[in-house]
Formats: C-alpha cells, sequence, structure tokens
C-alpha cells in the first residue's frame, strides 16, 4: 500500500515536472518570437528604405506586412497585430482610409506615392523623434514603477546609432549616451568581447504596445519585467538593452548573465558610465526581476560612486534628488533670512534716521522756548 503510494507520488511529479518545463519552454518561445518578429520588420523595413510599392487590395508581400505593422502600431488606429498577414484585404484597406482621413491625404484606401512617402517620414520620426524641447534633461531622475516620466517626454539630443555600433535594428538614443557606448563596444571588441543593442530610445507609444503584447502573453507576470508606458528608462533615451556574439546576437534574458560579455560589462560599464539597473534579487527595491541585459547611462562620475555604493541605481538617484531638494531648500532658507536681515537693518536705519531729525527739532524748539 505504502510502495503504491510511492510510486504514484512520483508519477504525479514527473508530470508535474514534464507540465510546467514544457508550458516555460512554449512560453519563452512565444516570447523570442514576439521580440524577433519585431526586430525583423523594423530591419526589413530599414533594408528596403521604406515602403517602395504602391499597393492595393489583393496584394501579397512583405512590403504589405510591413505597411500593416505601421498601422498595427500607429497612433489612433485600431488595426490589430492580429491582421499582419501580408495580405492586404477589406480591413488593411479600411485602415489606410482612416490612416488618410487623419493625415490630410486623399482617402482611397490604397497605397498611392503620396501615402508611401507620408507613412515612410512618419515612421522613422516615430523611432527617432525630435523634442518639444518642454522639458530639461532627465538624465539622473530616478524611474520606477512608482516614480514616472511626462507621457510626451522625449529627449532633446536624440541621434540614430544604427551606424555607430551594431544594434539589431534601428533604433537611437540621446547623443552623450551614443558616443559613451560607441566607445565602450570599441574597447570591448579589443578585448574579443562584441556586444550589440536590442532596444534603445523607446517613446512612449511603443512601451505601451510591447508592454500590452507582453501583458496578453504572460498575464500579471510581465509587470516583473516590463515597465507600463512612462515608467521605462527606455524612455529617457540612455537606456539599452544588449546582446552579445556568444548568444549569436539574439535578444536573450535571463542566460545573457552568464556569458562573457556580460561579466565584461560587470566589470567595466561603469567606466563609461553605464550602470546596472535590475541587478539580482533587487526585485523588492527596484521592482523588476535580474535584468542582465538592461544598463543605463548616467555618466561616468555617477557610475563609479553609484558601483562603490552598492546601492542599486533606483535608490542612489533618489537619494541624489533627495540632497539636491534639501540643497535648495536650505539656499532658499538662507536667501529668505538674508533678505529678513537686511530689511530689519533698513529699518533700523531709518528709525535712526527719524530719530535725529525729531531730535534735532526737539533741541531746537526747546533753544528757542528757553
Ligand atoms: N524592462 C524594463 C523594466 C522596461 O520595460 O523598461
Ligand atoms: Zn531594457
Amino acid at each position: 500500500m505504502k510502495k503504491n503510494f510511492l510510486k504514484l507520488f512520483i508519477i504525479v511529479m514527473i508530470f508535474m515536472g514534464v507540465f510546467f518545463a514544457l508550458k516555460e519552454r512554449s512560453e519563452r518561445h512565444l516570447l523570442a518570437s514576439l521580440v524577433e518578429i519585431e526586430i525583423s520588420t523594423i530591419n526589413q523595413w530599414r533594408i528596403n528604405g521604406g515602403l517602395t510599392k504602391a499597393m492595393n487590395r489583393g496584394s501579397v508581400g512583405v512590403e504589405v506586412r510591413l505597411l500593416q505593422y505601421f498601422l498595427a502600431n500607429v497612433e489612433d488606429n485600431d488595426f490589430s497585430h492580429n491582421l499582419i498577414t501580408g495580405y492586404y484585404g477589406e480591413e488593411t484597406s479600411r485602415a489606410v482610409y482612416k490612416w488618410q482621413e487623419e493625415n490630410d491625404l486623399t482617402p482611397t484606401g490604397m497605397v498611392d506615392s503620396k501615402t508611401r512617402k507620408k507613412i515612410n517620414e512618419v515612421y522613422y520620426s516615430n523611432l527617432c523623434p525630435s523634442s518639444s524641447g518642454e522639458y530639461s534633461s532627465k538624465k539622473l531622475a530616478p524611474i520606477g514603477k512608482d516614480i514616472g516620466l511626462p507621457k510626451d517626454y522625449v529627449p532633446k539630443d536624440l541621434v540614430d546609432i544604427t551606424d555607430r555600433v551594431k544594434t539589431i535594428r534601428h533604433m537611437c538614443l540621446t547623443k552623450e549616451a551614443a558616443m559613451s557606448l560607441e566607445e565602450m563596444f570599441e574597447d570591448a571588441k579589443e578585448e574579443g568581447i562584441v556586444l550589440a543593442v536590442t532596444s534603445g530610445f523607446r517613446r512612449n507609444e511603443l512601451q505601451d504596445i510591447i508592454h500590452r503584447s507582453y501583458i496578453e502573453l504572460r498575464g500579471n507576470k510581465a509587470k516583473d519585467f516590463s515597465a507600463r508606458p512612462g515608467h521605462s528608462e527606455h524612455q529617457l533615451g540612455t537606456a539599452v538593452d544588449l546582446t552579445g556574439e556568444s548568444v549569436s546576437f539574439r535578444p536573450v534574458p535571463i542566460s545573457f548573465g552568464n556569458t562573457p560579455e556580460k561579466k565584461w560589462l560587470k566589470k567595466n560599464a561603469h567606466k563609461y558610465g553605464f550602470v546596472l539597473s535590475y541587478p539580482k534579487d533587487k526585485k523588492e527595491i527596484t521592482g523588476y526581476i535580474y535584468e542582465p541585459w538592461h544598463w543605463r547611462f548616467v555618466g561616468k562620475e555617477h557610475a563609479e560612486k553609484m558601483k562603490n555604493s552598492n546601492l542599486t541605481s533606483i535608490e542612489y538617484l533618489r537619494d541624489l534628488e533627495k540632497r539636491s531638494v534639501d540643497k535648495k531648500i536650505e539656499e532658499e532658507k538662507k536667501t529668505e533670512e538674508d533678505k529678513k536681515a537686511g530689511e530689519d537693518e533698513e529699518k533700523e536705519e531709518s528709525f535712526f534716521t527719524w530719530g535725529r531729525v525729531l531730535g534735532i527739532i526737539g533741541h531746537y524748539v526747546n533753544e528757542n522756548i528757553e
């Protein structure tokens, strides 16, 4: 009886083990394919130099897929990701019509040369937009689950990094971060470490698409590794997701932690101003699981200090912000006190002057009466 129970127990455990292993494998596969579809589509766009053909109902092929990808990602268009099929059907035509109406083009539902030109313009400016200039730099802003950015925040000096460093698709970063990254990649290469970027600046809308896709795949668990829109360091234009040659430049998640590239970064990245935002076993503080691929540029001075402090970047940056606010309050208090002291002195002086005038008059009156 006891033996049978043990046998049954072992069989159930094996089944459960196989079930969970398969489930995790398929989730991982789904996740990787989602990222890869995005990358290959954007790459294709870049290789083609945008849309090149006129398209209409019944058209098929890569360019139709690119068009559908664009429609699915563009603002205010409800064209679903599920409709990215490579076939130009009724739904695609309807979405094109709607987009043309919203962009002051003659609405036909067909991709003519004017529509194509405008789509290409919007596509590239969406990836690397210019800032409205409204906000000051947020290079050292602490960003986390409970501290966000204005939804329309775009850093001031985004530059295209596609021709500066190895990337797996078209992307951009702030100029300062891009220059440091270039230097870091070059030095790493001299030591036999070849790095590449899988993600750079992501505007709020792109973060929204990515976040929603992950939620669809992983449910609430996605919140452990994907920031909701307005709360991603990628919106700062200073954060990068990295990969390396040892994993064939695939956007690998946790396993990137065991690569020679990650080891090199751990030892050297701070010298170029980069810090790991989400270290191992710090989820309680950062809100996110270990992300060995996600690095943020804060400048050499702060990266060095952060490394020596052993604090996570969010703790360090919060502290830095608090100290600068405290300093400001202190300065304001001092200015206020100085101003008050000046006013008191003035009062005393004027009283003294009036006192003297009255004294002289009194003296004069007295003298004359006598
Ligand atoms: N993976 C980080 C948390 C992000 O989505 O910004
Ligand atoms: Zn990232």
